[in-house]
């Protein structure tokens, strides 16, 4: 409802006030926000349970991550989606905490609309809470220990405490040395200062276990030897990368070739026959024992002519390479992509000791090993019985490839289990003290809030959280930092003796993002709608113009 003010005690005089539309809009962006939030809060944890993801078209996924299951979550408020965005972007800067970060949010939310309801001023909160972040970083910072990449057992640790609360957790002592080795191997440890983890390159093939994933220090293709006659195993390989055709040509454009007799149609079979030998010949010419065929949408990127010559020529042959796979086969095994039949040259030839078609499980895979110059990638050949398992691994062991990363970028470890966030809620609330006003009542809500973590760690593991927060806090506050949730004991002990440890980045990353998306959300006190790009247009005609006449003419133009 409009407020009228008259004779207000501003000093403004009579003003038309319409306060209520922006606070209402506010809170209905808190409030969806929030469900969004409370969506995720029971996947937080090692204890937290899963969410089985139904697509439009059938498709299920199974998954514990905070940003696979709001990424496929119809969200439709706006506000909510600025959740989902947030959600994205811990995934892109961190890669784990997508859940934490989100938890945060909604708590921090639920915060700032106690305080509006308080009378206080978005912009006091939104600044607050930002100088509330900041501080928080700091406490953090404090808090971790400096972590070298030579201690294996330290990066082990936060990469088992990231896995543990996937659904793979039971495989997680397994394929936390396996995420260890894969980054290890792509950086230079003494220099790096991030990981490219377009170098690691993760494999699904499906049948057997999960305890069957391996680490290959090479290159793995996922699909066998094109050709049934063909070699299967290559020694001493030379190895191409052709992103041209051994197909027969084609026009460029539409056209059609009527072949009216006989004599004709055996010309087009033995020029195609011998364009197609000639290009063969001129690959066995250079060298090569091993072609890898990049996939053409224009045509067959091999045709079974030039398969059976390749096979008879002894050239083990991997068709459809995909063009996102080709920088990284490049760079594995230090070869070039060879584009024309004229740049076929040994020079741009990779060298291989061995090149094998393996069987594993019910399928066949092709290796490249002892490649002769390798570049710095390895492959992560994850094996499972279903496709849901494989996808749940595979982001799994991307969640642990990036908490390795966040130690590579910045070398610090925090306790996990809640004590970062209950100590950061303590020292928060010291703080608040040698603060006054509006700032100390902002930065004690901001304090309280943090507590979310901890809290639903508890509830999702069945534990009372009222107790468990008090407990800890009281643990906190006598010094103890590193107390926290003992999942497994279901107690308050020292987390730090139940190696569960993570990178500080992934916490300070989460509260920062966490208080910028709040800050952004208070801002806004209106949301408009516009017309699609596309959809119906506003005309404004000129005053005298004859509507009849306009419509009848629309009307013509649209029988045409
Ligand atoms: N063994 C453990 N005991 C207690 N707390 C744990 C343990 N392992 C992990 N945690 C805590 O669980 C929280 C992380 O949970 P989870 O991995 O489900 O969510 P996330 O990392 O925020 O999101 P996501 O992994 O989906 O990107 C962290 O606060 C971490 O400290
Ligand atoms: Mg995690």
């Amino acid at each position: 409802m409009p407020e009228y003010s008259i004779g207000s005690t501003s000093g403004r005089g009579d003003v038309f006030k319409d306060k209520d539309k922006p606070a209402s809009m506010r809170e209905s962006n808190i409030t969806a926000a929030k469900a969004v939030a409370d969506s995720v809060r029971t996947s937080l944890g090692p204890k937290g349970m899963d969410k089985m993801i139904q697509s439009g078209n059938g498709d299920v996924t199974i998954t514990n991550d905070g940003a696979t299951i709001l990424n496929q979550m119809k969200v439709l408020h706006p506000a909510a989606k600025m959740l989902v965005e947030l959600s994205k972007a811990q995934d892109i800067e961190a890669g784990d905490g997508t859940t934490s970060v989100v938890v945060i949010a909604g708590s921090l939310l639920d915060a700032a609309s106690n305080l509006l309801a308080k009378g206080i001023h978005p912009m006091q909160i939104s600044e607050s809470f930002q100088s509330a972040a900041l501080k928080s970083c700091e406490i953090l910072q404090g808090i971790s220990q400096p972590v070298d990449l030579s201690n294996k057992e330290a990066l082990m640790k936060s990469a088992i405490t990231s896995l543990n609360s996937k659904v793979v957790s039971q495989y997680s002592s397994l394929l936390a040395p396996i995420a260890v080795d894969a980054v290890m191997k792509v950086i230079d440890p003494a220099v790096a200062t991030n990981v490219d983890l377009n170098d690691v390159k993760i494999i699904q093939q499906l049948g057997g276990t999960i305890e069957d994933t391996e680490l290959v220090d090479g290159l793995v293709f996922s699909k066998r030897s094109a050709g049934s006659g063909g070699p299967s195993k290559s020694e001493k390989a030379k190895i191409g990368l052709i992103q041209f055709c051994l197909s027969p040509p084609k026009t460029d454009m539409d056209n059609q070739v009527v072949v009216s007799d006989y004599s004709q149609m055996d010309r087009v079979l033995r020029e195609e026959r011998a364009y197609l030998l000639n290009l063969v010949k001129q690959i066995k010419k250079a060298g090569c024992n091993v072609l890898l065929i990049q996939k053409s949408i224009l045509r067959d990127a091999l045709s079974d002519l030039a398969l059976h010559f390749l096979n008879k020529m002894k050239i083990m042959v991997i068709k459809d390479i995909e063009r996102d796979d080709v920088e990284f086969v490049c760079k594995s095994i230090n070869c070039k992509p060879i584009a024309s039949i004229d740049h076929f040259l040994p020079e741009n030839l990779a060298s291989a000791e061995l090149v094998e078609e393996v069987v594993v499980g019910t399928s066949k895979v092709v290796k490249v090993t002892g490649a002769a110059n390798p570049g710095k990638t390895v492959s992560v050949l994850v094996r499972g019985t279903s496709k849901l398992v494989l996808d749940e691994a595979e982001r799994s062991i991307h969640d642990a490839l990036c908490v390795i990363r966040c130690l590579v970028k910045e070398r610090a470890l925090i306790a996990g289990g809640g004590a970062p966030e209950i100590e950061v809620a303590c020292r928060l609330m010291e703080y608040s003290r040698t603060l006054t006003g509006v700032e100390a009542y902002c930065f004690r809500a901001f304090a309280e809030a943090m507590e979310v973590i901890p809290s639903t760690l508890a509830e999702n593991a069945g534990l009372n959280p009222i107790a468990v927060v008090t407990e800890l806090r009281n643990r906190h506050v006598q010094g103890e930092k590193a107390a926290g949730i003992n999942v497994r004991k279901g107690a308050i002990t020292n987390i730090l003796d139940e190696n569960v440890v993570q990178p500080l980045l992934v916490s300070t990353s989460a509260i920062q993002l966490a208080a910028e998306t709040v800050q952004s959300m208070l801002k806004i006190d209106d949301i408009l709608q516009v017309a699609a790009a596309g959809g119906s247009k506003v005309v404004f005609l000129p005053a005298p113009v004859n509507y009849s006449l306009v419509v009848i003419i629309v009307k013509m133009y649209l029988q045409q």
